[in-house]
């Protein structure tokens, strides 16, 4: 089978390279010509564990090749993706989807002979009807059909996660679609991976609500946290006493600093939209988006309370500053909102992170970027761990406390433990877990 993808963003790339990993001949496709000259080349321009080396082996077994050519890519392909952004519309929150629309033109220009045309891209309720009508205008009497395969790939572990899936959902409504993308995604029949075959319009909204109910339960635990702060209790434990129910469940229950990233915020917002213009307002899921947005911007509070109450002429040490560990995403990072709050209010910021630092540099000015983790801690006043890289999760706690002038730690990600942490002589803050009390926390 051959297919082509039109995109080359973080789905499109990944999705492209796990396909021609499954044996499907596949080409991906991308305007932006400087792009494909690199990836020709073997260089990704993300982030992203075992990338490299997949699309490597599958470029040498000439199963996965990279064009500007969308023509002809389209032409030979069985299903063509479409894997474009969908950034959220400035000023109302709604999917911006005039790229989505644009490819649907391009490859109703280009195909030939029976073809599945497949968006891949986060799109809103509707999108998938529009496609077809797009390319049903310019090609009338063409042999395709549309169907809707949403992604739930997480950046860090993209790989995996496409190749062991929780489960494939397949939104269409024709037979011949769904025994296309089944020849797709054979090696997964075979593990048994469960199959949701849908309507188009299903199938958009599974998108949604999946992102959307993952931030809820973030936001949730978020505000459970805020609670246990309160009443003496611990969040952790909280957490894995609810998450053991099977009906709950573990996952997505670690309290933090805000969901962040280029999906929760954005897929959150644009079904809030989408629900208001339903006339089915989502007030969840409204006050989800509001509830993190403010929960973000808090962060720095706790920091400077730890502090003392004042940050002014203070150095506070900050490490990682992307929105989620293994990738070097800085998209709606709660970095973003922190770092300029603390040096609004007087402190200089030195900050080191494993893989963010050439985009946070981009983004924040005035941080003194360092180069290991002990760098910035060098004469702090206070040290604050905003992302859990594995490299944060067995400081030489020692030496933190002989670089630091002042042993103060905000562990806004939970890493550590309190007895432990006030064993080792730190004045130590996390969330949802009363500094430095000695509670009885299990793993
Ligand atoms: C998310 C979903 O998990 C994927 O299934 C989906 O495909 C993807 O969005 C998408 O729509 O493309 P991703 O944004 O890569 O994936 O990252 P997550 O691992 O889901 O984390 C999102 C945010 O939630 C991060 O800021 C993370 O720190 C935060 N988080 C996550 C918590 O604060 N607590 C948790 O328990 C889990």
């Amino acid at each position: 089978m051959r297919i082509c993808m039109v995109g080359t963003g973080y789905v499109g790339l990944v999705s492209g390279a796990c396909f021609s990993e499954f044996g499907v001949t596949t080409v991906c496709v991308d305007k932006d010509e400087a792009k494909i000259a690199r990836l020709r080349r073997g260089e990704i321009p993300i982030y992203e564990p075992g990338l490299e080396d997949l699309v490597s082996k599958n470029v040498r077994a000439e199963r996965l090749s990279f064009t500007g050519d969308l023509n002809s890519a389209v032409r030979d392909a069985d299903a063509v993706f479409i894997a474009v952004g969908t950034p959220s519309r400035r000023g109302d929150g709604h999917a911006d989807l005039s790229y989505v629309y644009r490819a649907a033109e391009e490859i109703a220009r280009g195909f030939d002979g029976y073809t599945v045309v497949v968006t891949k891209s986060t799109v809103p309720v509707g999108t998938g009807r529009e496609v077809e009508r797009i390319i049903r205008g310019i090609r009338p009497d063409a042999d395709f059909d549309v169907c809707s395969n949403p992604e739930f790939l997480r950046e860090g572990s993209a790989i995996s996660d496409f190749m062991r899936p929780d489960r494939v959902v397949i939104g269409t409504e024709s037979e011949r679609a769904r025994a296309m993308m089944g020849q797709l995604y054979r090696p997964l029949y075979l593990i048994e991976t469960p199959v949701v075959v849908t309507t188009l319009e299903t199938a958009e909204l599974i998108k949604y609500a999946a992102n959307s109910f993952l931030a809820t339960k973030i936001t949730f635990i978020n505000e459970i946290a805020d609670l246990c702060e309160q009443v003496n209790a611990n969040v952790h434990d909280v957490a894995r006493g609810i998450g053991l129910d099977g009906r709950i469940g573990r996952k997505f229950l670690h309290a933090g600093p805000g969901y962040g990233g280029s999906c929760f915020p954005k897929d959150t917002l644009a079904l809030v939209r989408t629900a208001q213009d339903a006339g089915a307002p989502m007030r969840i899921v409204e006050t989800v988006v509001d509830v993190n947005r403010l929960r973000k911007q808090s962060m720095a509070e706790r920091i400077v309370s730890a502090c003392g109450g004042s940050v002014d002429g203070k150095t506070i040490a900050i490490l990682g500053v992307t929105f989620k560990p293994n990738t070097d995403d800085m998209r709606e990072s709660p970095a973003l909102e922190v770092i300029p709050a603390l040096q609004a209010g007087g402190a200089q910021v030195r900050a080191y992170d494993p893989a963010g630092m050439a985009e946070a540099a981009r983004l924040l000015q005035g941080v003194t970027w360092c180069q290991n983790a002990y760098e910035p801690l060098d004469g702090a006043d206070a040290v604050a761990i905003m992302t859990e890289w594995n490299e944060f999760r067995a400081l030489d706690l020692k030496r933190v406390k002989s670089l630091l002038r002042v042993p103060v730690m905000v562990d806004l990600r939970n890493i550590y433990k309190p007895p432990e942490m006030a064993t080792a002589g730190f004045r130590y803050t996390s969330i949802g877990r009363p500094a430095g009390v000695a509670t009885p926390e299990q793993d």
